[in-house]
């Protein structure tokens, strides 16, 4: 049931000058998340990476990248995160490297149907000269999952193209995927594992989970056989016996499947112990929609026997203020999702962030990192901005250098100093959450009790207990239920609860 913290790395604090937040950077702000109240910090990647995707493509699974510091820094970070009784997480990336790992370069020098090939998903052409993809996946970062390797600078321009294989990229093309088949690959996550487990990590997060086995045939769609396929759940009971080898850890994964039920899967007694997912994210501020989202993933998970992990945000979506509609109103379901989201059974993922009712920061076009962007519409920017902390320092406590994504004026009015000091801040609502939630023995209760409100709102009780939880995502004010309030999202209005807030009794 812990609540915890995912930082953002490169956009949480930098230390250094460089514009980019980095190890040094959490360890200055333990003193603030201590204060916060959350249990533990779930970092994302920090391995060495070129940063095509910020840290999601790694070319050495069992270093920290220079830019966050290094292993000392690391090690620093962990004592020191313990000490202020924080537990901590590493995100590890196991479904594919970057095209900057040895392995990748090795397999592009020898030829095809060579071992050094086989840790990846090589495959011939289709068509004359093979110059079609293998098959007809698409990337989910748009455009087919499938890179013609490079025509070697040996060749000279009317060398055999028919010899260039292509590779399998679920994401862009500088994240060639892995083949789980191979017992390489299998043996190097076990030796990351251990590696950050040896050091003294509370636990792994396991990037893209469901992603890591696809038919070795590799069909055509339909169907999606890019994901969630059956063999997966060997890779996860490996990863859950290596894990359980040392007191006390945990590992998440990150599974977007196509519901809860196939997601209980992944957390069946020998495989994760958590796994997050989107769908409570993607649930619209409908009192109807968020409760079915609940009772379906408790359904699901209760079924084997396993705590729902509830995420309303990461640094793949809209942030929850944006995603709610923006201005006020925005803000304001926002901070009342963040009471049902505490008030609800299990752990909870909370973005870095959210804890000061962020929006997304607009990015202007010029100024966009994210790679999506050059396949979308937008990009995942706006949830990446980086995290407003004094309006009394240069680049408003973040850096004092240049940010590596421009922070939007907006967030001036937003600094986490400025909220410590008002009662009514965003921050303020979720220190007292978290407090409550730590030392109420209602949050210790079962599972909810649903009770009929008026229409658009909707009321729980933890089982065994007296703890209620109100939402009203209607338009009207409406009375409370009988008990004493614990916690209001927002101030109420003569006595009744306005719309798009909630309320802990
Ligand atoms: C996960 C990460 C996302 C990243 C992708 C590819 O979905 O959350 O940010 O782009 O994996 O590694």
């Amino acid at each position: 049931d812990a609540v915890f913290y995912r930082v953002y790395v490169p956009s949480f604090t930098d230390s250094d000058g460089d514009g980019i937040g980095d190890l040094p950077g959490i360890r200055d702000r333990l003193g603030y998340l201590e204060l916060l109240g959350v249990d533990a910090l779930c970092l994302s990647p920090i391995c060495p990476s070129p940063m095509v995707d910020h840290g999601y493509d790694v070319t050495d699974p069992r270093d920290v990248d220079r830019r966050w510091g290094s292993l000392p820094a690391f090690d620093a970070l962990l004592t020191e995160a313990h000490a202020h009784g924080l537990r901590l997480v590493v995100d590890l990336v196991p479904h594919h490297t970057s095209e900057g790992r040895d392995w990748f370069r090795a397999a592009l020098a020898s030829a095809p149907g060579s071992s050094e090939r086989a840790r990846y998903q090589f495959r011939p052409g289709r068509g004359d000269g093979g110059a079609a993809p293998p098959n007809d996946w698409p990337s989910m970062f748009g455009g087919p999952a499938w890179t013609r390797e490079p025509v070697p600078v040996s060749d000279d321009a009317d060398g055999d193209d028919g010899r260039r294989e292509w590779y399998l990229h679920l994401f862009s093309s500088a994240q060639p995927d892995l083949d789980w088949t191979h017992a390489d690959v299998r043996a190097d996550l076990e030796t990351t594992l251990r590696f950050w487990l040896e050091r003294g990590v509370d636990g792994v997060r396991i990037d893209v989970a469901h992603g890591l086995c696809p038919p070795a045939d590799l069909p055509d769609l339909p169907g999606d056989p890019r994901l969630d396929q059956d063999a997966v759940h060997d890779v996860h009971r490996t990863i859950r016996a290596t894990v359980d080898d040392y007191t006390g850890r945990m590992a998440v994964g990150a599974v977007a499947v196509a519901g809860p039920e196939r997601l209980a899967r992944y957390v069946r007694p020998d495989e994760l112990h958590l796994a997050v997912d989107v769908v409570l994210a993607h649930a619209p501020f409908d009192a109807d929609a968020v409760r079915k989202v609940i009772e379906r993933c408790l359904t699901a998970v209760g079924a084997v026997g396993a705590p729902a992990t509830w995420m309303l945000a990461d640094h793949d979506v809209v942030r929850t203020v944006s995603r709610y509609g923006g201005g006020p109103a925005g803000l304001a379901r926002a901070r009342a999702m963040a009471l049902v989201q505490l008030a609800l059974p299990g752990p909870a993922f909370v973005y870095n962030g959210d804890e000061l009712g962020l929006p997304d920061g607009a990015v202007p076009v010029e100024a966009r990192r994210d790679l999506v962007w050059t396949h979308a519409e937008d990009s995942r920017d706006g949830s990446r901005v980086p995290l407003p902390w004094d309006d009394t320092l240069p680049g408003l406590g973040f850096t004092a250098g240049s940010s590596w994504l421009p922070i939007p004026d907006a967030f001036t009015a937003l600094c986490a100093a400025t909220q410590l000091e008002d009662t009514g801040s965003t921050l303020s609502l979720y220190r007292q959450a978290l407090e409550l939630r730590r030392s109420h023995a209602g949050f210790r209760g079962g599972e909810p009790e649903w009770f009929d409100g008026p229409l658009g709102c909707f009321a729980f009780r933890r089982a065994g207990t007296s703890l209620v939880c109100v939402l009203n995502a209607s338009p009207a004010p409406v009375p409370l239920p009988a008990g004493d309030i614990l916690l209001v999202s927002g101030p109420l209005e003569y006595g009744l609860l306005p719309p798009d807030t909630a309320a802990w009794l």
